[in-house]
C-alpha cells in the first residue's frame, strides 16, 4: 500500500474524541469501582431490587455468628435518616461470642499490612452497651485483623477504628462482636481500604480507577445509560439523592437487578473526573424513563423489551424537575459562598467549581410526544440560564435499519448543539459503514457516539472485533469535525455479575482484566490529535473487500507537535506499505511504534511499544496480519 498524507489539507478535529462511559451495570459501582468492602452496609436491599426475590432483602450478605445466643431483626422504627429507613437490631443474649458477620461482595479481599477504615452508626436499645470487637476472618475463621469500637449511646452515633490485615486473603469476612449482652441498633457498617485512588476518602478502588485513567479519556459520561433515566418515573436517577453525608443519601433500585447505595454519587464522579483531567459529562433523564414506559426489561444485548404505558414526569411537576437540572449546574459550577448549591459542593470538600461544560439530556429515549414535550422544556431552560453549557440530546434507540430520523429532526429544529447516538453492531457493520459520518450534514448538530461496540452475540471481545473498532475509529478521526466525542460500550463488568456484553474491562475482587477493545481505546486515547491530515491510500487495484479492511488515519497533536499515524490491517496477510508525509518537515525523525496484533480469536493480545526509526518524511512499514499500529513521530 502507498499512503500519501496531505498535510496542507489538514483540518481541526475535536480534542474530546475519546472518552469513557461509566454506568452502574455489571456491579460496576458497589462491589466494583466504589471501594466499599461491605455489601448491604445500609440494610436497604429489598426484594423489589431484584424482581421480588425474597432472599434479596435487608439481611442479604449478613449472618449471625453463634446464632443460638443472638437474634437479628430489621427495624424501621427510629432510623438514622429518613432516606435510609432500615437498620439492624442485634440482640446479644450471651457475650462475648455472638455477633454479626458480613461476607462482602463475593468475599472481602484484604492485603497483608493494608489498613482499613472501619465505621458504623450504632445505638444501645437495651442494656448498658460497651466495647464491640471488630474482626477480619479468613475462610477458616482465623482472625487476620482486629480492632474495636464502643457503642454506649442511646442515640445514633458514628464510631470509627482502623483494622490492619495481617495476611493476604482474597475471600475474608468481617465480624462485629459486642462484648456486653444487650440490644444494639446498627447501620451504615463500613470497611474501606485506606488505599484508594489518589487516597480519596470514600474513594475508588485504586487498580480499577488507574486502569480507567490509563485510557487517557477526555471525558466521562455517567451515571448511565439506562441507569440515568431508570425504568419508571420513580427510578429516574435523581442526582440530589446521590450527594451529601453517606447516611442521608437515597439508595436506589438498580434496574439491572440490584441495589445502588450511591456512595459513589455525583460528588465522587466529579472528583474523579477532575483527578484524571477528564471533562464530566453527566446524563440526566429528559423527564421520561426508559423508552417512556413503566416497565422495561433488558434481557440481553440483542433484545430490549419495553412495555407498559407511555409516560413521563407529570407536566405539573416538570418545573421542579427542570430546577433540579439547573441546580446541578450550580452544584458543579456555582460560587461557593454566594450560591446555595455551590455552598453544598464546598461543604463536601470542593470549594472550587468543577468547571462543568457538558450535560446530557436523555438516553436512547424513543422520540415520542411525551419525550419531545419534556425535552424541549428542559433544553430551553438550560440554554436560557446557562448558554455556556453544551447540551447533548439523544436521537433514540438504534436498531438495524434505524436512521434516527425523528431524533435528528427534533434536535435540528431546536438547534441542540450535539446529539448522542448508540450502536452495538456486528463486526461487518463497522467494516462496511466507514463512510457513515462522511455523509453527515455539517450544518446539523454535532455527534456524540456515546455507546458502541463490535460484537458477535454471545462471544467475548477478541482481536477481530477490536480491530473492526480500530478500523471504524480511523473513519471517526477523519470525521472529527462532526463527531465530537465517542465512548465505548459499558466500561466495567464484574465476573459472575455480568448482565451485559461486551464490556471494556472485566474484573473480580483482586484482578483487573482489560479486553483487547480496551487496548484499542487506549491506543486512541493516548495518541489522539487535534488536527486531521487527510491521506490517500492506494492498494494496487485490490477489490473493495480488501480495501475496506485496511484503514489509515494521520493526526497531528498540535500541543506537542507530534505526528501520529494509525494503521489497521484486518487482512489475514501482511501489508507492506510506504508512507509519505507530504507537506511535513520533521525536526526529529525518531518515532515509537505501538503494535496490537494476534490471531482473530485472541482475547489476550496486548500492545507492545518499541522505538521505530523512520529516517525521514517517507518511510516503509509492514503491517502484520490482523494488526493495529500507532506510529508516533515525536516532535516535542
Ligand atoms: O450499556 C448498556 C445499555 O445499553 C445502556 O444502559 C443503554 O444506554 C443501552 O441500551
Amino acid at each position: 500500500a502507498t499512503v500519501t498524507v496531505k498535510a496542507e489539507a489538514g483540518k481541526k478535529i475535536s480534542d474530546h474524541l475519546i472518552g469513557i462511559f461509566f454506568e452502574d451495570i455489571n456491579y460496576a459501582a458497589d462491589g466494583g469501582l466504589y471501594a466499599e468492602l461491605i455489601q448491604n452496609r445500609d440494610f436497604e436491599y429489598a426484594p423489589a431490587d431484584r424482581g421480588n426475590d425474597r432472599n434479596w432483602n435487608s439481611t442479604h450478605s449478613w449472618a449471625l455468628a453463634d446464632a443460638g445466643s443472638a437474634t437479628l431483626n430489621i427495624e424501621t422504627f427510629s432510623p438514622l435518616h429518613p432516606n435510609n429507613p432500615h437498620y439492624a437490631v442485634l440482640e446479644v443474649r450471651s457475650a462475648p461470642g455472638a455477633g454479626l458477620v458480613n461476607s462482602g461482595f463475593d468475599g472481602i479481599a484484604v492485603k497483608e499490612g493494608a489498613r482499613y477504615d472501619f465505621s458504623l452508626f450504632g445505638k444501645v436499645l437495651e442494656g448498658k452497651g460497651g466495647k464491640v470487637v471488630v474482626k477480619l476472618l479468613d475462610t477458616n475463621g482465623a482472625v487476620i485483623g482486629q480492632s474495636s469500637v464502643t457503642i454506649s449511646s442511646k442515640d445514633w452515633k458514628q464510631q470509627k477504628s482502623v483494622v490492619t490485615a495481617t495476611a493476604d486473603v482474597p475471600v475474608a469476612s468481617l465480624a462485629i462482636y459486642p462484648q456486653v449482652a444487650g440490644k444494639y441498633a446498627l447501620d451504615m457498617v463500613s470497611l474501606f481500604p485506606q488505599e484508594t485512588f489518589k487516597g480519596r476518602k470514600n474513594g475508588l478502588r485504586a487498580d480499577l480507577a488507574q486502569t480507567l485513567a490509563d485510557l487517557h479519556p477526555r471525558f466521562i459520561r455517567f451515571p448511565g445509560g439506562c441507569v440515568a433515566h431508570g425504568d419508571g418515573v420513580d427510578n429516574i436517577y435523581g442526582w440530589k439523592g446521590s450527594i451529601g453525608p453517606l447516611e442521608s443519601r437515597k439508595p436506589l433500585r438498580n434496574l439491572w437487578g440490584y441495589h445502588q447505595t450511591r456512595g459513589l454519587g455525583y460528588f465522587e464522579y466529579f472528583q474523579y473526573c477532575e483527578d484524571i483531567e477528564a471533562e464530566p459529562l453527566p446524563v440526566l433523564a429528559a423527564g421520561v424513563p426508559c423508552q417512556n414506559s413503566g416497565t422495561c426489561a433488558h434481557h440481553s444485548t440483542d433484545e430490549l423489551t419495553c412495555m407498559g404505558q407511555q409516560g413521563g414526569i407529570p407536566m405539573e411537576e416538570m418545573d421542579k424537575y427542570i430546577q433540579d437540572v439547573l441546580d446541578l449546574i450550580e452544584y458543579a459550577n456555582g460560587d461557593a459562598r454566594r450560591t446555595k448549591w455551590g455552598k453544598m459542593r464546598a461543604e463536601a470538600g470542593h470549594p472550587k467549581p468543577f468547571n462543568l461544560k457538558f450535560i446530557g439530556i436523555g438516553n436512547e429515549d424513543m422520540i415520542t410526544d411525551v419525550f419531545e414535550e419534556r425535552f424541549t422544556l428542559i433544553y430551553n431552560a438550560v440554554r436560557e440560564k446557562h448558554p455556556e453549557i453544551t447540551v447533548i440530546g439523544t436521537v433514540g434507540p438504534f436498531y438495524e435499519g434505524t436512521d434516527y430520523e425523528e431524533g435528528w429532526e427534533l434536535a435540528t429544529h431546536l438547534g441542540v448543539p450535539m446529539v448522542d447516538e448508540h450502536y452495538y453492531v456486528e463486526p461487518g457493520w463497522l467494516i462496511h459503514n466507514q463512510d457513515y459520518y462522511d455523509r453527515y450534514d455539517r450544518n446539523k448538530p454535532k455527534v456524540y457516539l456515546g455507546e458502541y461496540a463490535s460484537h458477535v452475540s454471545g462471544r467475548h471481545n477478541n482481536i477481530e472485533t477490536a480491530l473492526t473498532e480500530a478500523l471504524y475509529l480511523t473513519s471517526v478521526e477523519r470525521n472529527g469535525d462532526v463527531v465530537s466525542m465517542t465512548s465505548y460500550a459499558p466500561l466495567l463488568a464484574k465476573e459472575g455479575h455480568t448482565q451485559w456484553n461486551p464490556d471494556l474491562i472485566y474484573f473480580n475482587n483482586t484482578e483487573v482484566k482489560p479486553t483487547v477493545s480496551y487496548y484499542v481505546q487506549q491506543m486512541y486515547g493516548q495518541h489522539s490529535g487535534s488536527e486531521y491530515l487527510p491521506s490517500v491510500v492506494s492498494l494496487d487495484n485490490q477489490p473493495d473487500a480488501v480495501r475496506k479492511r485496511v484503514g489509515v488515519s494521520v493526526v497531528k497533536d498540535k500541543a506537542r507537535g507530534d505526528y501520529i499515524v494509525k494503521l489497521v490491517n484486518l487482512l489475514p496477510v501482511k501489508v507492506a506499505s510506504r508512507i509519505r508525509l507530504e507537506g511535513v518537515s520533521l525536526v526529529d525523525p525518531s518515532a515509537t511504534k505501538t503494535l496490537l496484533t494476534g490471531e482473530p480469536q485472541s482475547k489476550d493480545a496486548k500492545p507492545v511499544t518499541s522505538p521505530f526509526e523512520i529516517g525521514g518524511e517517507e518511510f516503509s512499514y509492514e503491517m502484520p496480519p490482523y494488526s493495529f499500529t500507532v506510529i508516533r513521530i515525536g516532535q516535542g
